[in-house]
């Protein structure tokens, strides 16, 4: 039996590319699946097709940037299946833009889904992982939690906290699993969060190297079926022909 088969896992961000992909990828090796997202419109749809396969699936209304709200979907994981052993904290955005060109709006955003989103996904299921004795977080980075460049320069600030907290979580919990996924330029809506003309246009031909979000899906699925006593904390998937 895989290590997946009725795990419950939690995945914020599952309304579109990696995260919806992790939803069905971790759904068809028998995890019970919860998906997380602003737009339940899509969500619905999602777990309609999951059920439709034989997955076990729920969905539940989220916005990352409340604390409330997390609190509230993680609970409702737990209270639906009896257990939490895993939350992907997924959601983000990446406005990309020079510092000159001060979208402050922007960064605040970034702040707010990238990191205080993860915090609060940690704050949601990390009493209840204690309070189990086991658990695990998938914390969704970025080759830009690796490495800075031109108009990467908040984005890659919100991907190394990411990081650092991730780090800090596994350093102080024997008993929590925590594993950093870091992609590469992957399939998605992401780069619809740009609003700088130039960088867009920078982005737009980075990403036609981009390989699918099934390939972040697997990554994610070789971490948490591992043995219970091995911690995969980093990986790191872009496409071969990236420089980045
Ligand atoms: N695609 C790439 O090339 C790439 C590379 C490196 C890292 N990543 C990371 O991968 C993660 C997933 O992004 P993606 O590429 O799959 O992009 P995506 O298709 O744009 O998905 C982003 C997801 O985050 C959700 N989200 C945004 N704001 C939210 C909020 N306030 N509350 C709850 N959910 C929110 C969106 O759902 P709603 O709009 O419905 O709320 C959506 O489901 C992000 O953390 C991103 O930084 C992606």
């Amino acid at each position: 039996m895989s290590n997946i088969e009725g795990k419950v896992v939690a995945i914020t961000g599952a309304s579109s590319g990696i995260g919806e992909s992790a939803a069905r990828h971790l759904a068809k090796k028998g995890a019970r699946v919860v998906l997380g997202a602003r737009r339940t419109d899509k969500l619905e749809k999602i777990v309609k097709e999951i059920r439709a396969e034989g997955g076990t699936a729920e969905f539940r209304p989220l916005d990352v940037t409340s604390r409330e709200s997390v609190d509230d979907f993680v609970q409702f994981a737990e209270k639906t299946f009896g257990k939490l052993d895993v939350v992907v904290n997924n959601a983000g955005l990446m406005p990309l833009s020079p510092l000159e060109a001060l979208k402050v709006d922007e960064w605040d955003r970034m702040v707010d889904v990238n990191i205080k989103g993860v915090l609060y996904g940690i704050a949601a299921g990390l009493p209840i992982m204690k309070r189990q004795g086991h658990g695990q977080f998938i914390n969704i980075s970025s080759v830009a939690g690796h490495k800075v460049f031109p108009s990467g320069a908040v984005y890659c600030g919100t991907k190394f906290a990411v990081n650092a907290i991730s780090e800090g979580l596994r350093a102080e919990n024997a008993d929590i699993r925590v594993t950093v996924v870091s992609p590469g330029a992957t399939e998605s809506e992401l780069a619809d969060t740009i609003t700088h003309g130039e960088t867009r246009a920078m982005i737009d031909q980075l990403r036609e190297l981009a390989i699918p979000a099934q390939a972040i899906a697997d990554a994610i699925g070789f971490a948490i079926e591992q043995p219970d006593n091995v911690d995969v904390n980093e990986i790191i998937v872009r496409p071969t022909a990236q420089p980045l």
